[in-house]
């Protein structure tokens, strides 16, 4: 069996990271390495989340691993079609980052809980309900399936400032 890689990590701004995603038609072999690649550069980056869109993969499809007790065993969670069924009307308020624009954070404003239900690894239905990071996360990923960033939340001149950036630093990058 081949070993699970790391993929570069698509960065804002891209248009494929605005673009809404398709729905995955049933698991197969590639999806389930994607599946494992993504984890693998997830826990690599490291972060708590990755959708395929930022691994310039358009299928409905996402990764995450939320917990953050220290020695805890691990959570890798695998989502195709995921779609929330239930919001909260309580919200909570998290710093949050994205691995699609590196250093930047700020705080956005979600329902607390949701309920999700998705396809596993299996192609079983599966739905769960989801509070605190776990369901900020899940949130902030299915919004990359739908083309749409956590900088969309915040105002137009503090969103301007973060492109601006970024745009800088993939300048660098593509000078170094
Ligand atoms: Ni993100």
């Amino acid at each position: 069996m081949k070993a699970m890689s790391i993929r570069p990590i698509l960065l804002h701004p891209d248009p494929r990271l605005k673009k809404a995603a398709d729905p995955v038609d049933g698991i197969t072999p590639e999806l389930l390495r994607l599946a494992d690649d993504m984890l693998e550069t997830m826990y690599d980056a490291p972060g708590v989340g990755l959708a395929a869109p930022q691994v310039g993969v358009l299928q409905r499809l996402l990764v995450m691993d939320c917990v953050k007790e220290e020695g805890a065993p691990p959570r890798p969670m695998v989502l195709f079609n995921p779609e929330i069924t239930w919001l909260s009307e309580e919200t909570n308020v998290y710093e949050e980052g994205c691995l699609s624009i590196p250093e930047n954070y700020a705080d956005v404003e979600r329902p607390a809980e949701v309920r999700v239900t998705w396809l596993d690894r299996d192609g079983k239905i599966r739905e769960e309900q989801f509070d605190g990071l776990w369901a900020t996360c899940v949130q902030h990923e299915i919004d990359h399936l739908n083309g749409k960033l956590f900088i969309d939340y915040l105002k137009p001149l503090k969103r301007q400032m973060i492109t601006r950036k970024m745009q800088k630093m993939k300048r660098e990058m593509a000078r170094a």
